[in-house]
């Protein structure tokens, strides 16, 4: 995780840096500082906590120059104190980093071993060093940090300023996403386009192992061989990123809010003017050379996958399979041919999801993303990147981006059934046009929203909770105790409700409320017996379904919350609002800090 910047300006670097690491802090916020040259002195400010520490910092002691670096810091190695926070410095040297150097250990006992000590508990100060020893032995900046370069195992963006060097920025990647920015007689640096926006929207992607020599007027890359490269300047639309909440007390209400418009104006993209068919982006995907999808997240994009499982499966009777990240990518899993591998990110930047889609290249028939972000990693490695349009989303648990995955992925799922016979074009017609009512059941949804703040009073007085649901609905109670616990900090847990009878039942007691998501379908009296179970143990039941369901439930019910009727199949975009409404609910009767809870980050760049 972490965001890196870095500047070579022709006007003061700190507001430019202050201002690029607000657009990055979704990265992490757990430290942060900058760094500059000025009349040829490197300097640093540093604060521990969230951005702003720093901006207060810099009103009492400004730093000037208009050559800098700025980090905003998601703690890996040590602890989120000042010391550990970038830029490291070793003499001359000053570096900001994004990811983990692995051998850092072997080399610091190296450096150790030429009677170099270090200061903080960092692998990024090892980097510092390291270049500083290579430039006290003769080495110019550059030769001294692909040096270093040569020596780190593990996965790096960095970026390096120099005391006494105005203009010199020497930038590297591996592993972790990097972009060069070309501004009039300046140069940028930056973890993604967006930080750079405010800037310029002329960007260089620098690719894996490049390294990059930046001056105000030149642009020098040597790739992973040390052989100069060329890489294209592209133009870069990145949207309006300097959002604000519109009148919300947080984003995460902005976005729950968003999803009846974001939705909307997905559907618009990927439906054809008459509303009758789904148009894919040029290049499409023929879902008849297609036998089997692999399809890899991590978090809520996972669920989005498992939940798609259900519908490729029943819709179009394509066999799925859905895998965690982080375990794909190492399991060496065999991937047969005719297999098109299907990767969901919103920020497409998720360091394990990225890796497997690597893993993947050379082995599936194709590699289909589904990502917010078009010019992410993850979106510029795959044969075919869907947009899911949902804008940028601040608030550090996913909503509006999770609702607009499932929708694309079940446009995917009709296409799919469409080419393979399974649905002809009346009933495709029907489907679409009862999914383009989503936004206005959604809309409901959010009218009573009361009534939900009103039901979080169980949940919030709790310490544990439980979530369960079947079919469609299993998906859905693992975002819906993800989204509570992420934000709420409340212990949550979600079983398909058929294996409560397998082990959590022992958890049941009165203390523990026991949310249940069961529209009324054909798998409801499965459900309304397990209800029963936990209400026989004293558990308290809040049940979320439709009128039908409320009125089968029976008695013992501690609450229902009525959604509208829906299609079955539309069920999970639907129901995804209450899990978003409790957790978020919950999380401000609590007090917690519901844009950017503790530990998180919005992109998870290191594995
Ligand atoms: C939870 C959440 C995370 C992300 C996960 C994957 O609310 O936001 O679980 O879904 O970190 O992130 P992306 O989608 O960016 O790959």
């Amino acid at each position: 995780m972490c965001g890196i910047v870095g500047v070579l300006g022709n006007h003061e670097a700190a507001p430019i840096l202050v201002e690029a690491l607000k657009l990055l802090e979704y990265r992490g916020y757990d430290s942060a500082g900058i760094a500059t040259v000025n009349k040829g002195q490197l300097n640093r400010r540093r604060a521990v906590g969230k951005l702003v520490n720093l901006s207060d910092l810099l009103v009492h002691e400004p730093l000037a120059g208009k050559a800098g670096i700025g980090h905003t810091r998601w703690a890996t190695h040590g602890a989120a104190n000042l010391s550990n926070t970038h830029p490291h410095r070793a003499g001359s040297v000053a570096v900001v980093h994004n990811g983990i150097i692995e051998n850092y250990r072997d080399l610091r006992a190296e450096l150790a071993s030429n009677g170099i000590g270090h200061e903080t508990d960092t692998d990024t100060e090892t980097v510092a060093l390291l270049t500083k020893h290579f430039m006290d032995n003769g080495a110019s900046a550059e030769d001294a940090v692909k040096e270093t370069l040569s020596r780190l195992d593990g996965a790096y963006a960095l970026c390096f300023l120099f005391d006494g060097e105005e203009d010199l920025l020497i930038a590297a990647r591996k592993g972790s996403p990097l972009a060069v920015g070309h501004g009039d007689g300046e140069m940028f640096v930056g973890s993604d386009a967006i930080a750079l926006s405010p800037v310029t929207n002329r960007i260089t992607y620098l690719e894996e192992g490049d390294c990059a020599v930046i001056t105000r007027t030149s642009l020098k890359i040597t790739d992973i061989n040390g052989e100069l490269a060329n890489r294209e300047i592209k133009t870069v639309q990145v949207g309006d990123t300097r959002v604000d909440k519109g009148g919300h007390k947080h984003f995460m209400a902005k976005e729950i809010a968003e999803q009846p418009m974001v939705i909307s104006d997905l559907l618009q993209a990927y439906l054809s003017e008459d509303g009758h068919s789904i148009d894919l982006p040029e290049g499409g995907i023929d879902f008849n050379k297609i036998d089997r999808l692999t399809m890899v997240a991590c978090g809520t994009a996972f669920y989005a996958c498992l939940t798609a499982k259900y519908w490729f499966e029943q819709l179009a009777g394509i066999p799925v399979e859905v895998d965690i990240a982080s375990e794909f990518r190492y399991r060496e899993p065999p991937v047969a041919g005719r297999t098109t591998a299907v990767f969901v990110s919103q920020s497409g930047e998720t360091a394990d999801t990225l890796a497997a889609l690597r893993y993947c290249e050379g082995r599936a028939d194709s590699i289909l993303s589904v990502v917010n972000v078009p010019e992410s990693s993850i979106a510029r490695e795959s044969d075919l990147a869907l947009p899911i349009y949902a804008g940028a989303e601040i608030g550090v648990a996913s909503t509006k981006a999770f609702t607009c995955q499932l929708t694309v992925l079940l446009l995917l799922a009709l296409k799919a059934a469409e080419t393979k016979g399974r649905l002809s074009a009346e009933e495709l017609t029907d489907k679409l046009s009862l999914l383009r009512g989503v936004p206005g059941a959604i809309n409901q949804v959010l009218e009573a929203d009361q009534t939900f703040r009103a039901a979080t009073r169980l949940l919030a007085e709790s310490d544990n909770a439980l979530f369960l649901g079947r079919g469609l609905m299993f998906p859905l109670a693992y975002e819906g105790a993800l989204k509570l616990k992420e934000i709420s900090y409340i212990h949550a847990e979600a079983y398909a409700s058929g294996e409560l009878k397998h082990g959590p039942i022992a958890l049941i007691d009165k203390k523990m409320p026991v949310v249940v998501m069961a529209p009324k379908d054909q798998l409801f009296d499965k459900t309304v017996s397990n209800m029963q179970e936990v209400m026989a143990r004293g558990g308290k039941v809040l049940l979320i379904t439709d009128r039908e369901g409320a009125a089968e439930a029976g008695d013992g019910v501690c609450q229902s919350l009525i959604m509208p009727e829906i299609d079955p199949i539309l069920t999970p975009i639907l129901y995804a609002l209450p899990a978003q409404l409790l957790a978020y609910h919950t999380a401000v009767a609590k007090g917690t800090d519901v844009d950017q809870p503790r530990n998180l980050a919005k992109s998870v760049t290191v594995e």
